[in-house]
């Protein structure tokens, strides 16, 4: 039910400070948060993890991947299911599938599923409905614990796959003996107050909406590592609510074409919370600007400079994806709320795609 909300992805990206304290919940044991041990060995046996997914669930994937790589040491594709299905990559000698899907139900999902099933492999599933399709046939499931997601907008569902996603790394490295240098329960902890701080200046999010996209026939999201994977997310809220036409851009790539489109007024959303990078996505910001565009910087604190559109809560940097896509869907939001768009139920999509 959604109460006094009037749309359900409102409530549904408010509840995301609630839906990481719950993860922490679902998943502690002791000081630690973790995963069961037929899973933790299952991940460690594998040569290379396959994650599959489509729309959301895959940019959660790319997030995943990093937890994996940097975290535990365990090398990561991740593919989008209507492509895998029918066009499969060379395999590892031990790869280990992980599905990961909101409704559990996605056909392109289950036929990759179906597939890598003849061929004899392993099937990790994380979704937030228990006894799903893909639940149900794969051998092993991490629970989203995110409750029922009912907009077609997907939003805590992302934020739980990367906080579910970034426990099973993070438990997998602590079973394989590698030396971590931070408490994930702590910095989970961390991570739901600061979207807690975010969620609480929506407002802010509103003016951004209005001030950027009011007129705006298409927007762009730019970010570089972790923040490139955000701004594909970012993009895509924005188009399937909005329907204005968004790209998320990996910044330096924007040089190579795609900048021919900036145009005076463009909307420009760039995200800066990876420390490494920072100077190379304020340089990007700068060559857009100089063609016309209207830049809204998102820093995280500590990295922000003068004239930044918003200051985001510090968090690891690791889980920086936890916090900076809460602005982007709130920004989404508002901008199809302005067009009097029909916010849980866009045009021309389902909430869970069970065909092909
Ligand atoms: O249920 P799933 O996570 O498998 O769904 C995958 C996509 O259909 C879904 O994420 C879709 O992209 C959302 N509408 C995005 O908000």
């Amino acid at each position: 039910e959604k109460g006094t909300y009037p749309h359900y992805m409102l409530k549904e990206m408010d509840e995301q400070p609630t839906v990481i304290r719950k993860i922490i919940q679902a998943y502690e044991q002791g000081e630690d948060v973790t995963v069961d041990a037929d899973i933790l060995d299952a991940l460690a046996e594998a040569d290379r993890l396959y994650i599959i997914a489509a729309g959301t669930s895959y940019h959660a994937g790319l997030i995943g991947k990093q937890y994996f790589e940097k975290i535990a040491g365990i090398p990561v594709e991740v593919h989008i299911s209507s492509e895998f299905g029918y066009n499969m990559p060379l395999l590892s000698k031990k790869p280990l599938f992980i599905f990961i899907s909101q409704s559990g139900e996605t056909a392109d999902s289950r036929q990759v599923l179906v597939k890598i099933k003849e061929l004899g492999y392993k099937s990790l599933t994380v979704t937030n409905v228990q006894g799903s399709t893909l639940s149900r046939e794969a051998d092993y499931t991490l629970l989203l614990h995110a409750g029922p997601e009912i907009a077609v907008a997907s939003t805590k569902a992302y934020v739980a796959q990367i906080a579910v996603l970034a426990v099973a790394a993070y438990a997998v490295a602590k079973q394989t003996g590698v030396a971590l240098d931070f408490d994930l329960k702590q910095e989970l902890a961390i991570v739901a107050n600061g979207i807690q701080t975010i969620i609480d200046s929506k407002d802010k999010m509103e003016q951004i909406a209005e001030d950027y996209l009011k007129i705006a026939r298409n927007a762009f999201f730019i970010g570089r590592n972790m923040d490139f994977c955000v701004s594909l997310e970012g993009a895509l809220k924005l188009k399937e609510i909005s329907y204005i036409q968004a790209e998320g851009f990996a910044g330096g790539e924007l040089k190579h074409g795609t900048i021919a489109l900036i145009e005076e007024g463009t909307p420009v959303f760039a995200l800066a919370t990876q420390k490494d990078v920072a100077l190379n996505i304020r340089g990007n910001v700068k060559e857009v600007v100089a063609r016309g565009a209207n830049a809204c910087i998102i820093a995280m604190e500590g990295m922000e400079e003068e004239g930044d559109c918003l200051v985001l809560p510090p968090v690891h940097e690791l889980l920086t994806p936890l916090v900076s896509v809460v602005p982007l869907q709130l920004i989404s939001y508002y901008a199809a709320l302005h067009r009097r768009c029909d916010v849980d139920k866009p045009r021309n999509l389902a909430k869970s795609v069970t065909v092909e």
